[in-house]
């Protein structure tokens, strides 16, 4: 079922997703060679639990462990932080962050160079979000979940690279994941037709190679199955009544005056 949110709840939602784009922003001032992921986890959650009425929606999810998903380099998602885990000049980290506020969750990821990184990962890190931007420029009323994927899949080819089929986006509200998927690939005008109020997430991965994926032993990060370089930048969105474009509601705060 797909859920439409009042403008009550997208306010809490925007709320949320205030903190979801200050803990990425915390967490990328802590990006540097030597640190380990077990440290930008455990930073991400104190920081995320001293907003009143906000935890880290990933923590006990699926029993997963922690607050942050680091996934580096050719790993694609769902890496877990550890000690052992530290991070080297010229990595990507992709960093992924839920915060639930009073009832109801934001998602957003983006994946950071570390360092300086070569050129080739410096060109994934700027398709894939562009891949992402045009994908949340689809999300108007009137279209379809098709038209996102279809945006998204002709950016990231558009430039050589594949995107991931088997991970999508979704649906979010007071649940994490709700209906409908919004795969990363797809035909214009197919799929569930968008309407207002609906909130989801758009959460491109692209991998440098192939668009095969595998998951470790750990039963939880999933990696390149050709062993490229993948990147994942992701937001959580609102569909407005007048058939612009979406509100993005895991934006930082930049004080008043400012409505994007
Ligand atoms: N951000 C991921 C997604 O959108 C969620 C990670 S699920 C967890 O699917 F279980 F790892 F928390
Ligand atoms: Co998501």
């Amino acid at each position: 079922m797909i859920t439409i949110k009042s403008p009550r709840e997208i306010e809490t939602m925007a709320a949320a997703g205030r903190i979801v784009a200050a803990t990425l922003a915390l967490v990328a001032r802590h990006v540097r060679p030597g640190v380990s992921t077990e440290e930008l986890d455990r930073r991400a959650e104190e920081f995320i639990r001293s907003h009143p009425g906000a935890r880290p929606s990933f923590k006990g999810l699926y029993d997963y462990p922690a607050t942050l998903c680091t996934s580096i380099n050719q790993e694609v998602v769902h890496g877990i932080p550890s000690p052992k885990r530290v991070l080297s000049e010229g990595d990507l980290l992709s960093v992924d962050v839920g915060v639930w506020l009073d009832g109801l969750h934001a998602d957003s990821a983006a994946t950071f160079p570390v360092g300086r990184v070569p050129p080739e990962a410096q060109r994934l890190l700027q398709v894939t979000q562009a891949a992402l931007m045009a994908g949340v420029g689809q999300a108007r009323v009137g279209n379809h979940v098709g038209d996102i994927g279809h945006a998204v899949q002709e950016v990231a080819e558009g430039a050589g690279y594949s995107v991931v089929r088997e991970l999508v986006g979704h649906g979010i509200g007071s649940s994490f994941h709700e209906e409908p998927q919004i795969p990363n690939y797809g035909k214009p005008k197919r799929g569930p037709r968008l309407v207002a109020g609906m909130t989801i997430a758009i959460e491109p991965m692209v991998n440098v190679g192939g668009p095969g994926i595998r998951t470790l032993d750990d039963k939880w990060t999933v990696v390149t199955e050709d062993g490229s370089l993948s990147a994942h930048f992701e937001h959580t969105v609102a569909v407005v009544e007048n058939g612009g474009p979406p509100r993005i509601l895991t934006l930082a705060d930049r004080g008043p005056g400012v409505n994007l």
